[in-house]
């Protein structure tokens, strides 16, 4: 039976236009599985979204329904010629049609977590070390890989500079603030330029995860580099991730960067878990009032783009610089700061995102 719930809803998604095509959502046959709740109007769909078709059609598609009065829609995004292969953009493994591996849990090596974002510089190292360390502190195992194969900044953020030591063959992960380290940093020297391809990127991820002695893990985080390409590709085909955060910065006014690398996470079935705002102002230590120096509402927008929620927003933190420079995470070397209470926060809320998200998970209460 047709309920005017969902009448409108269909009349909602109709009225937004793929200009590509200029058909409504419906006509266009973007939208599937839909179902809504004649009582209260909630909807859920999945939006086929096509890599030529704007991803600004999903948040109207969302602002659509909203603005018929009814609430907030669960949307699921899917791209409908499936995985990336062989667009463009795509990373060189998977241009050389290598085929993909179905991806596994690693026995012991907990939840896997990548931390990615659209360039670099804007904080992923940063927000990974410190939610690595919070987690520790709450009584979880926890170990990070260091993946990004172009500015491996771990070590340095660790303090941790020496060879990790190898044991029946297996490698010793180093550990500093209760969390247990592998980096790429470890094994080349820092200067040299690391041009790396797909293959010994899916070699060296391969071996963190399969020959590093993790012992038991809750989480695993994993710092990649900006961008989507192999080391991204590598790691969701070769170990169950439970999900991405996304780090951006509030000036960006195109999050195309950023979303491009979300949405390559939801193609391959990695729930975004949310949005990281860093560098969001500054708060004043004197006055406590917060000053916007780099504009605003890029975190939001990337979320409301990717109808997740944005986790937290980080404020540039006077001596986060000095801290991380001496291998101090900011939420131990000034645990009561603006950015470290923040990050505890969004380390809480990592944790219940990837609980709610069904996968199961020893909640440390
Ligand atoms: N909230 C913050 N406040 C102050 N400095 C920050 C903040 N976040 C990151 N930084 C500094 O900005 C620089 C880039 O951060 P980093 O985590 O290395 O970025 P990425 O890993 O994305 O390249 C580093 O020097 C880092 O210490
Ligand atoms: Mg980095």
């Amino acid at each position: 039976m047709t309920t005017p719930h969902l009448e409108r809803v269909r009349a909602a998604l109709d009225s937004v236009i793929n200009s590509r095509t200029g058909q409504g959502l419906l006509a266009a046959n973007m939208i599937d599985q839909l179902t809504v709740d004649g009582a209260t109007g909630e909807s859920s769909f999945t939006f086929r979204l096509g890599r030529d078709d704007p991803a600004t059609l999903v948040r109207q598609a969302r602002q659509a329904v909203i603005a018929a009065g009814l609430p907030q829609p669960k949307i699921t995004v899917t791209d409908p010629a499936g995985p990336a292969k062989t667009t463009h953009d795509a990373p060189q493994s998977a241009q050389a049609g290598v085929p993909a591996p179905t991806p596994m849990e690693v026995p012991g090596i907990g939840k896997v977590i990548a931390v990615s974002s659209g360039k670099g510089g804007v904080g992923k190292s940063t927000v990974t070390v410190n939610l690595a360390v919070a987690l520790a502190d709450s009584g979880y195992r926890v170990g990070i890989i260091d993946a990004d194969f172009y500015g491996p900044d771990m070590p340095r953020m660790f303090g941790l500079f020496e060879k990790p030591l190898t044991r029946n063959g297996r490698i010793l992960p180093l550990e500093a603030h209760g969390v247990k380290l592998m980096s790429i940093g470890f094994m080349i020297d820092r200067d040299a330029p690391a041009i790396w391809r797909g293959p010994i990127i899916t070699k060296i991820l391969k071996q963190f995860l399969h020959d590093v002695e993790w012992g038991e893990l809750d989480f695993l985080l994993c710092d990649m580099p900006p961008g989507t390409g192999d080391a991204q590709l590598s790691l969701v085909q070769q170990v169950l991730v439970s999900g991405a955060v996304i780090v951006t910065t509030p000036q960006e006014v195109s999050v195309g960067d950023a979303l491009r690398g979300a949405k390559m996470f939801e193609r391959v079935n990695v729930p975004v878990l949310g949005v990281i705002e860093n560098m969001s102002g500054f708060i004043d230590p004197a006055t406590g009032m917060r000053h916007d120096l780099f504009g605003t509402g890029g975190g939001a927008r990337l979320a409301d783009e990717l109808g997740v929620p944005l986790l937290g927003q980080i404020p540039l933190q006077a001596g986060l610089v000095d801290a991380a420079d001496r291998g101090e995470p900011i939420v131990v070397a000034a645990p009561t700061s603006a950015a470290a209470v923040i990050l505890r926060e969004i380390a809480g809320l990592v944790r219940q995102r990837v609980v709610t998200s069904g996968i199961s998970l020893p909640i440390l209460e």
